[in-house]
C-alpha cells in the first residue's frame, strides 16, 4: 500500500459516515499529512485538540487555507476556542459547533480508560456525528476503547512509512543540508538506503540520514551500513523485536543436514520464478526438540544462509499489564516484520508466549495471542518466514501442530556421531584450537548422549582448566571433563524419552 492509497481509504471512511476513526501511531506529522491530503477533495474544515493547545481550527493546507476567525487580526498562530483544554469541555464544544468537520483529538486516549464523564460525552458526539459527515479522529501511541464505544469506532491502520515516503524524506534531508554535504551515492544505493530504513518512523529515518551525512560530510553507499546499525538500536529501544542484519550473524550449525536441504529447496519460493508463477512464499517452520541441541542456533542459521535480516520476537516484552495491550504489541511486532520483509521472524520458545497454561491466570491472553498468530500465519502478506522453536510439546496447542499450519515441523534429537564430530570441530575452531591435534573419534565416542550445548560447555571448561594448569588442552583433558559431566540425557532420561516417542512418529527429523 502506498501513502496515496491510505489517503483514499481515509477519505472513504469519512464519506461513508464513520463518526470516529482511531489511528494508533506516534507519527502525528503523518496524520497531519493524511488529513490535509484527504480534505483536498472532501472540502471540510479541520479542528485539532490537545491538552496544551485546546481546541483550535487548523489552518488547512496550501490549497485550502482556512481563515482563522478566532485569531487576532494579523496572527497566523491558531487560537484556542474558549475553555476547551479539558477533554469534556472540548467534546461539548465540538457537539455545538455548526461545521461539518474533521475533529482531530490528540490526547484523548488516556482519558478513555478511567473517566466516565469523558466516555459519556464522547458517545454522544459519536451518535450525533452518525447523522452527518463530521468525523472524530483519535490518535495516540496505543488507544484502548471501552466496549460500548468500540463498536461505533473504526481502527485505521496507518502503516509505517512506505518506500515512496522514505525516498521523499531522504530528498528533503539532502535539500536541507545543501552546501554542507556532498551526495556521492548512486540511484541503486538510494534504493538500498530506503530498504534499510524500512521499519523506522519518518522522524527516525530523517535523523539517521542527517546523522550519516553530516558525520563525514557526505552521503555514500557506505551509509547503508550505518543506517542498518542505527535500525538495530531503534528497534531494540522499541522493545519488541531484536534485529540482527545478515552481515552481523555468525551462526554456525553442525549437522541438521535434512533441515539444511529442506531450506535450500524452500529458498526458491522467494525467487523471481516462483513469483512469476504466483506461488505463495514459504510460511515458516516449527522446530521442536531436546534442550541445547541447536534449535535457536538453527533459527539464526536460516537467516544467515538466506541472507535475510533476523527479527527475534521478545515474548517477555510482549506482555503488558493493560488488557488488550499485549495483543496490540504482538500485532505491532508482526506488522513491523512485514514492513521489513523479506525477513525471518523468529519466535523462540513459542510455548512460553502462546502455549497452554495450567491455569487461566492470564485471563485467556495466551489463547487470544495464539488465535491471532494462527490467523496471521494463514493470511500474512509479504515475505516473512516464521521460525518458531519449542521444548515442551505438551504445552503447544494441538491446532498448531496440525498439517498445513507450518510448512514443516522438525524434530531435533541428540546429535549422532557425525553431528558430534561436526559440533566438536566448530567449537574447537571457535576457541582457536586446531582439531587436527585431537583424537576426534575418541571424543565423539565419549560424548555419546551429549547435546551440542553440553559439548560446547565441555570444551570451554577444558580450556579454563588448561589455562589454570598452564598446559595445552588435549584429548585426555577433554575426556576427563566429559566424564565429570552428567548430561541431560541421563539426568532427565524419562522426559526426553517421552518427548522422543511423541515427536519421532509425527515430525520430520532435522538429520
Ligand atoms: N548442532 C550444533 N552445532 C553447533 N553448535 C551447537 C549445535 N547444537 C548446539 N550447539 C551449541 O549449543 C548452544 C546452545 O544451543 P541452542 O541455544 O541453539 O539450543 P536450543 O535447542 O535452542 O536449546 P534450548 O531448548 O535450551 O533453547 C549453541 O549456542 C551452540 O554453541
Ligand atoms: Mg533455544
Amino acid at each position: 500500500m502506498t501513502f496515496a492509497s491510505s489517503v483514499r481509504l481515509f477519505q472513504t471512511l469519512v464519506m461513508s459516515f464513520h463518526s470516529a476513526i482511531v489511528i494508533e501511531t506516534v507519527e502525528e506529522e503523518r496524520v497531519r499529512t493524511l488529513i490535509n491530503k484527504a480534505i483536498n477533495e472532501l472540502q471540510m474544515a479541520v479542528f485539532e485538540w490537545s491538552v496544551s493547545q485546546g481546541l483550535t481550527r487548523s489552518q488547512g493546507n496550501s490549497q485550502h487555507r482556512w481563515t482563522n476567525e478566532y485569531a487576532p487580526p494579523g496572527t497566523q498562530k491558531p487560537q484556542a476556542l474558549d475553555q476547551t483544554f479539558e477533554p469534556v469541555d472540548a467534546l461539548k464544544h465540538i457537539a455545538e459547533l455548526p461545521f461539518q468537520a474533521i475533529y482531530w483529538l490528540k490526547d484523548l486516549g488516556p482519558h478513555l480508560k478511567d473517566d466516565d464523564v469523558v466516555r459519556r460525552q464522547l458517545r454522544e458526539v459519536i451518535q450525533q456525528f452518525a447523522q452527518n459527515r463530521s468525523t472524530l479522529v483519535i490518535t495516540g501511541h496505543s488507544i484502548t476503547l471501552p466496549p460500548d464505544i468500540a463498536q461505533d469506532v473504526v481502527y485505521f491502520d496507518l502503516k509505517l512509512p512506505e518506500p515512496d515516503e522514505l525516498y521523499r524524506a531522504i530528498s528533503e534531508v539532502v535539500r536541507s543540508l545543501k552546501g554542507r554535504i556532498s551526495v556521492e551515492i548512486q540511484p541503486d544505493g538510494i534504493d538500498e538506503l530506503v530498504q534499510a530504513m524500512r521499519g523506522m518512523t519518518l522522524q527516525q529515518a530523517r535523523k539517521v540520514i542527517a546523522f550519516a551525512a553530516l558525520d563525514d560530510g557526505k552521503l555514500t553507499a557506505d551509509d547503508v551500513k550505518r543506517v542498518l546499525q542505527r535500525k538495530v538500536q531503534v528497534l531494540h529501544e522499541d522493545g519488541l523485536l531484536d534485529y540482527v542484519p545478515p552481515e552481523m550473524n555468525p551462526a554456525q550449525l553442525g549437522g541438521f543436514n535434512g533441515l539444511k536441504q529442506w531450506l535450500q529447496r524452500a529458498r526458491v519460493g522467494f525467487g523471481a520464478q516462483a513469483k512469476a508463477f504466483n506461488l505463495p512464499t514459504p510460511r515458516g517452520i516449527l522446530i521442536v526438540g531436546i534442550q541445547g541441541c541447536g534449535k535457536s542456533l538453527a533459527a539464526k542459521t536460516i537467516a544467515r544462509e538466506w541472507q535475510m535480516p533476523l527479527l527475534k520476537l521478545d515474548a517477555g516484552r510482549l506482555y503488558d499489564k493493560f488488557i488488550g495491550e499485549s495483543e496490540k504489541n504482538f500485532r505491532r511486532a508482526v506488522t513491523l516484520a512485514e514492513t521489513m520483509s523479506p525477513a525471518i521472524l523468529w519466535i523462540d520458545e513459542i510455548e512460553k508466549s502462546m502455549g497452554q497454561s495450567d491455569s487461566d491466570a492470564d485471563g485467556g491472553l495466551s489463547r487470544r495471542l495464539f488465535g491471532y498468530f494462527l490467523t496471521w500465519l494463514q493470511e500474512k502478506s509479504g515475505d516473512v518466514f516464521v521460525v518458531a522453536t519449542a521444548n515442551d510439546l505438551s504445552r503447544i496447542p494441538p491446532e498448531l501442530l496440525r498439517k498445513g499450519r507450518f510448512d514443516e515441523i522438525f524434530f531435533v534429537d541428540l546429535p549422532d556421531e557425525a553431528e558430534r564430530a561436526a559440533i566438536l570441530q566448530i567449537h574447537l575452531v571457535r576457541r582457536k584450537q586446531d582439531p587436527q591435534r585431537f583424537e576426534l573419534a575418541a571424543l565423539v565416542q565419549a560424548t555419546d548422549g551429549f547435546s551440542g550445548a553440553e559439548i560446547e560447555q565441555v570444551i570451554i571448561t577444558s580450556l579454563y582448566r588448561a589455562i589454570y594448569e598452564q598446559r595445552p588442552v588435549d584429548t585426555e583433558l577433554i575426556i576427563n571433563e566429559v566424564k565429570s559431566t552428567v548430561p541431560l540425557s541421563i539426568s532427565r532420561r524419562e522426559d526426553l524419552h517421552a518427548l522422543r516417542i511423541m515427536a519421532q512418529e509425527r515430525f520430520v527429523s532435522v538429520k
